[in-house]
């Protein structure tokens, strides 16, 4: 490992990134442009710069990107885009999942990384996995919905 970098696959595209021994895996990401990741409390509670690292979430704020070198890093922009969204995040969608949409990066990641373990989880394991993913606009109901939604659309395809 170089002090100065760090190798990840990010989105499935392996790349190099610069990061300083006390750079958070945040601040590196944003330095990418990567937007969807954002931070909010800076301080592992509210769920909005959640990143997948080798499959399970993690608030990017508080990790220090070194300790994320050699893995591999899923963020919403992985996930689909506009135009190519992904199941979970049309699901958001079609649920109205959101209001300011702070936090939907977050939650959809938070979401995906459910559903990949437990496809048909129930209303109280879906709060209980989201409920490190905070929603200031409270758009808990419509959220809940999302997530079931996205799971009906996901067995459909499987
Ligand atoms: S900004 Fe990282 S958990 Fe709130
Ligand atoms: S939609 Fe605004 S913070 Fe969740």
């Amino acid at each position: 490992m170089s002090d100065d970098v760090i190798r990840v696959v990010l989105n499935g595209e392996p790349v190099t990134l610069p990061a300083a021994a006390d750079d958070t895996l945040l601040e590196v990401l944003r330095r990418e442009r990567v937007h969807s990741t954002r931070e909010s409390c800076g301080q592992g509670v509210c769920g909005t710069c959640t990143v997948l690292v080798d499959g399970r979430s993690v608030a990017s704020c508080i990790l220090l990107a070194h300790l994320a070198d050699d893995t591999e890093l899923e963020t919403a922009e992985g996930l689909g885009l506009p135009g190519h969204l992904g199941v979970v995040q049309e699901a958001f969608v079609a649920e109205a999942g959101f209001q300011c949409g702070f936090c939907t990066p977050g939650m959809v990641l938070a979401a995906t990384e459910l559903l990949r373990r437990n496809p048909t989880p129930t209303d109280d394991e879906i709060r209980h996995h989201l409920a490190g993913n905070l929603c200031r606009c409270g758009a808990y109901p419509e959220i809940l919905a999302a997530v079931r939604h996205a799971a009906r659309l996901l067995a459909e395809e499987a």
